[in-house]
């Protein structure tokens, strides 16, 4: 059967961004073409003992008490399990000298829907037929918000200005505040911090600047934050959570070890949790309670952030500092740059000149048995042509050190004979 889709159908179905890869990637994989990859594409992150060893304590506890009856058993709350949300008020007040109450929380089924209720709650058409622009103030950005908007013109991103370290090979995007504009046109402003797919931390100044940019507008600026700490605290540099009237703080507990269990948490004006709350109850009623109880103990014993800065941190970090020492140490005379490696679980490596596309670099590292994802799925908004978007990698710190070791090697003998090759040909 082949149903006559509505626009917004057809839109929602079309494979954008990295989806379109990921489909090829799995293909790949499946065919096998006697080969075995590399396979540093994954978003997934890895299964560490410690990480399921706490998920597993706290459901024998549950599964244990008398709770577990109304956890599973019952509806709840749109807002959340109660016991979560009181968790996360402690927990933040305590650590953050906050004054969260209850009213300043929402969960919900993973970050990803916070961020499509956000989208279309503050971007899209207002009553009066004016466009709402939800702005990525720094492109790139997360590839998930190229399906948030279900007005995809509302969705703007803006250019970064490039801070290059040309000795070292490195770089830094960093906002481009002489072209950004929020202003009565913009519905919301969303960026993730730590950055994927860049491992770009925006600095406590940057976010505070575009914070006080959009509160003379009423403008929620929507801080994804499901790589920061206090978990799954998966930043190498200094950073602070920041909070505000207008700044809605959104977490997610997938990359502290729970995907499967889908937990998002926004944190912010109570206004603005009304709003997402109201979205979240025509969608789906409530998350589901199980995940949410087991998280209410990891956060309240506090062994979730003393696991995420004793375990995760540092098994992470570790693997971007492999990257990085191999990189420097087999790149050829080529002008590529890495991202400064601040945090999240990708490396992202941009290569400058590229005499191919970056879905070219793709299909030809294929064929060394490494699997990485061309950076141009991830400029979701961004309007105007730059080459920049057609020579850059993300790749996955989610491989052995071995398998990072021998990806990077093979990585730089393709980037070699790219570049000689086009010498040759001109
Ligand atoms: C930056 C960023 N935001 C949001 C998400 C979605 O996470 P969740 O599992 O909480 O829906 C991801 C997932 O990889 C992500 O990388």
């Amino acid at each position: 059967m082949k149903p006559a889709l509505t626009q917004l159908g057809t839109d929602m179905t079309r494979l954008t961004g990295v989806r379109a890869i990921m489909k090829d990637i799995i293909e790949t994989l499946r065919s096998g073409a006697g080969q075995d990859f590399i396979n540093l594409s994954a978003g997934n992150p890895l299964i560490l003992p410690e990480v399921e060893q706490l998920w597993r304590d706290c459901t024998a506890d549950l599964l244990a008490s008398a709770e577990y009856g109304d956890v599973v058993c019952r509806y709840g709350a749109s807002q959340g399990y109660q016991p979560l949300i009181d968790a996360v008020v402690t927990d933040f007040n305590r650590r953050y000298g906050l004054s969260l109450t209850e009213r300043n929380v929402l969960i919900t089924p993973g970050s990803q829907s916070l961020y499509f209720y956000a989208a279309n709650a503050f971007g899209g058409y207002s009553s009066s037929g004016t466009l709402k622009k939800i702005v990525l103030p720094l492109s790139p950005d997360y590839t998930g918000y190229g399906g948030v908007a279900l007005n995809q013109d509302a969705l703007f991103a803006y250019k970064p200005f490039l801070d290059i370290d040309a000795v070292a090979h490195r770089f830094k995007y960093r906002p481009d505040f002489s072209q950004l504009s929020i202003d009565e046109e913009t519905g919301c402003v969303l960026f993730s911090r730590p950055c994927n797919p860049t491992g770009n931390v925006l600095t406590d100044e940057e976010v505070q600047k575009i914070a006080d940019l959009a509160a003379p507008y009423d403008v929620p600026v929507i801080v994804d934050s499901a790589y920061a700490p206090p978990f799954p605290a998966l930043n190498f540099t200094a950073m602070t959570p920041l909070f505000g009237e207008n700044i809605l703080h959104c977490m997610s507990l997938s990359k502290a070890g729970l995907p499967g269990e889908r937990i998002g948490i926004a944190i912010g004006d109570e206004q603005l949790i009304q709003v997402l709350e109201c979205f979240q109850t025509n969608m789906c009623i409530h998350s589901p309670r199980y995940g949410q109880a087991i998280a209410a103990r990891a956060i309240n014993s506090g062994a979730l952030a003393t696991i995420a800065a004793n375990v995760i941190r540092p098994f992470y970090q570790k693997k971007i500092n492999i990257i990085e020492a191999t990189l420097d140490r087999v790149m050829p005379d080529v002008p590529w740059f890495l991202h400064r490696g601040e945090g999240a679980i990708f490396a992202w490596l941009w290569l400058k000149d590229l005499p191919m596309t970056d879905g070219d670099l793709y299909q030809a590292l294929k064929k060394v048995g490494v699997i990485v994802v061309p950076g141009s799925s991830f400029f979701p908004g961004l309007r105007e042509d730059w080459d920049h978007t057609r020579q850059c990698l993300r790749i996955s710190l989610t491989g052995t050190d071995e398998e990072l070791e021998t990806a990077m090697t093979r990585l730089a003998g393709v980037v070699e004979q790219v570049y000689q090759r086009s010498v040759v040909a001109t």
